[in-house]
């Protein structure tokens, strides 16, 4: 278990680095994040490469046995660098170059930059792969931070155009594949496709999603080009990326293909309220983020400090929440947890943040926190060495599909949004105590008991037969209205809908209403949920069953008694269509703790109560229960179903635990 933080010492003078690190030191930190955006510091005019302060940082740290992780410094080319190749600074949709100046000013695709970027990276590796205290390298930092993934310059331009002679091989393919006959679109030659820069009207969605998964790709071949040189020079070390929540624009199941594991950044919201609303929304991600490879991550900054809130300002986290993070994502399966920032900074965009020391050098509670933290996991961490989070339910999330819903929002209603939708069905997860994954649809599912495919908007043949192959083996699957819509390529399906899983769900979708200047209920039989009548919001679809049984009916207007929430029995398994998209949350837990029942899933809490989430890590006999207070202000009292001792601080519990406010109790069953 590593726990540790970013450290800019190329910002400080020398005279503090010793204090610095012998306070890591004493905190309990093991690792040290460095050389993030130091491109000017290690290259300051081209091919001057100065490695001092480096080496004497790393020499530091291995006087205080603490390791590093390096950073290739891509993200931020220096001045002398843009000046001399202005054509390496990205282009956005209107076709307006950005100004240098800032992080992130460079395109993807630009041979020159690619030649530059491997340059320095191939330098540092050369430097520091003999040195003990480096074990791994973080590749550039948050690919796609402030929407930066896509690019639409004339370097962009051309490759995009020589990615889809790859695609199609030829032209028509291409145009059948997109349908370009809409709008007098025909193609005869590759160098008449554009770039996506503003139109009059909307673009074809053929092209816009090609040009999405081209982009992605060409973050992908960045990294993977930098990966490359790390892993030649330097095969002993590993390599992550910190990938971010907050943009979708690049496909992480193919950006995490290259690395070692994934990573990623975790901020969470200052103006948290209610608190469990935010404890849910970072879980997911935690979820996402591990399911990407489906094993265990890093978290390469996790928020401990003053940050960013709403508009940019700056809030400070309450006292408690940051231990609670951190065991929150150890909990989810992290492995590794660097806090950023070591030391609030004394100049530059972001000196509204704070850090671990202030920026009088001074440790703050932050500190006291992080050193709670790191008595507490030399207590831990050979328990938590080789366990991971073992699930038993699933729910897929697919890139292309995301931004082929994201692309057409007329084709969904006002308002609907594929992460909110997907998220209703994790919350229900959450709430139950169910340890969940969020997985490829396009990988093998049949280890999972119960899948829910939200929104599967496009599919393709691989998606298809894994889902009939999981239900047909016994799975419990649970399909979301909007299903089955399109192909691969972003073309309607001409067959009914749901399109390809139509002879799975065994209906057909009559009729959608986006639900603008009226409503809709439905009332359901589902056990547990039968009394009620539910909401419908930004969309309703119209079933007529053929084959499967009907389990809600619409109860207004003319989709009165209609089917709009079915089950078929399919192989030895099950498949439900749930054909609206329901307002209240008791829905998703009612249908959720049904299928968790019939699919024979047990909750890790009996009675989950609020504010206290619930999660376990197992190892070949190691087994670890995760209780944690998110309440700050109050106790909280959970039953376990079995006597357990607590590896913190060694009191046996026999069937309730007692948690104070923000406590955290981490417990091992008791032979
Ligand atoms: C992260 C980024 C850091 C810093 C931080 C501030 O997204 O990686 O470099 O900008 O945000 O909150
Ligand atoms: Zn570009």
């Amino acid at each position: 278990m590593y726990l540790g933080v970013a450290y800019y010492p190329e910002h400080w003078d020398k005279r503090d680095w010793e204090r610095d690190v012998r306070l890591m030191k004493e905190a309990g930190l093991n690792i040290v994040r460095l050389a993030e955006f130091a491109w000017s510091q290690i290259e300051r005019t081209e091919g001057q490469f100065s490695f001092e302060w480096l080496d004497e940082v790393l020499d530091l740290l291995a006087k205080y046995g603490l390791k590093a992780i390096m950073c290739t410094p891509t993200a931020a080319p220096p001045p002398w660098l843009t000046h001399k190749h202005p054509s390496i600074l990205p282009v956005d949709q209107n076709g307006v170059a950005m100004s240098p100046g800032s992080r992130r000013h460079y395109c993807p695709s630009s041979p020159i930059y690619r030649e530059y970027a491997g340059n320095i990276v191939q330098q540092m590796a050369n430097h520091v792969r003999d040195h003990d205290t480096v074990i791994g390298w973080q590749i550039d930092n948050e690919f796609g931070c402030s929407n930066t993934a896509r690019c639409y310059c004339d370097n962009c331009l051309a490759a995009f155009r020589e990615w889809l002679k790859r695609r199609y091989g030829n032209i028509n393919a291409l145009n059948e594949a997109w349908g370009t006959d809409f709008w007098s679109g025909i193609y005869n030659d590759w160098n008449e496709i554009p770039i996506p820069r503003k139109t009059t009207d909307p673009h074809h969605p053929g092209l816009l999603l090609d040009f999405y998964r081209f982009a992605s790709d060409a973050v992908v071949e960045f990294q993977q080009l930098q990966v490359d040189i790390i892993k030649r020079v330097a095969p002993h070390h590993f390599v992550t990326h910190n990938m971010i929540a907050s943009s979708q624009q690049i496909d992480y199941y193919d950006l995490t293909k290259g690395l070692d594991f994934a990573s990623w950044d975790s901020y969470p919201k200052p103006e948290l309220q209610p608190l469990r609303s935010e404890v849910r929304r970072v879980a997911l991600w935690h979820d996402l983020f591990r399911g990407l490879k489906e094993k265990n991550f890093w978290l390469l900054e996790q928020r401990c400090s003053t940050s960013r809130a709403k508009g940019g300002y700056a809030t400070p986290p309450e006292p408690g929440l940051a231990r609670l993070w951190t065991y929150q994502a150890i909990a989810h399966g992290a492995d590794g947890i660097v806090y950023f920032r070591w030391r609030a900074a004394k100049s530059g965009a972001e000196q509204c943040l704070g850090g671990v020391l202030s920026v009088d050098g001074r440790p703050t509670r932050a500190y006291d926190e992080i050193r709670q933290i790191g008595e507490e996991l030399k207590i831990l961490a050979p328990h938590l060495h080789a366990t991971t989070v073992p699930t038993e339910a699933a729910i897929t999330v697919s890139y292309p599909v995301q931004w082929a819903i994201a692309l057409q929002p007329s084709l969904f209603g006002p308002g609907f949004s594929f992460h909110q939708h997907m998220s209703r069905y994790h919350r229900a997860f959450f709430d139950a105590a169910i340890p969940v994954g969020i997985v490829n649809p396009e990988r093998e599912l049949n280890k999972y008991k119960l899948v829910v495919a939200p929104a599967l908007f496009l599919t393709n043949e691989t998606i298809l037969q894994n889902l009939y192959r999981y239900v047909e083996q016994g799975g419990i699957l649970v399909v979301t209205a909007r299903s089955g819509v399109k192909d691969w390529n972003n073309k309607a399906a001409t067959s009914s809908l749901p399109g390809g899983l139509a002879d799975l769900l065994k209906i057909r979708v009559d009729e959608c209403d986006s639900l603008l200047d009226h409503g809709n209920e439905v009332e359901t039989s589902i056990p547990g949920l039968s009394a009620q009548r539910y909401t419908c919001q930004t969309w309703c679809e119209l079933l007529q069953p053929e084959g499967a049984s009907v389990l809600a009916r619409y109860t207004q207007g003319y989709f009165a008694g209609g089917a709009a929430i079915t089950e078929a029995a399919y192989g030895k398994g099950r498949a439900l269509y749930v054909g609206a998209e329901i307002a209240e949350e008791r829905f998703y837990s009612g249908l959720i703790r049904w299928l968790a029942a019939e699919a024979g899933l047990r909750p890790l809490l009996s009675d989950p109560v609020d504010d206290v989430e619930a999660m376990r890590r197992i190892g070949s006999d190691t087994q670890l229960l995760f209780l944690l207070n998110f309440n700050l202000h109050e106790e909280r009292t959970v039953n376990i179903s079995t006597p357990h001792r607590s590896l913190l601080n060694d009191r046996l519990y026999a069937s309730e635990v007692t948690l104070a406010p923000g406590g955290v109790e981490v417990l091992s069953p008791c032979q």
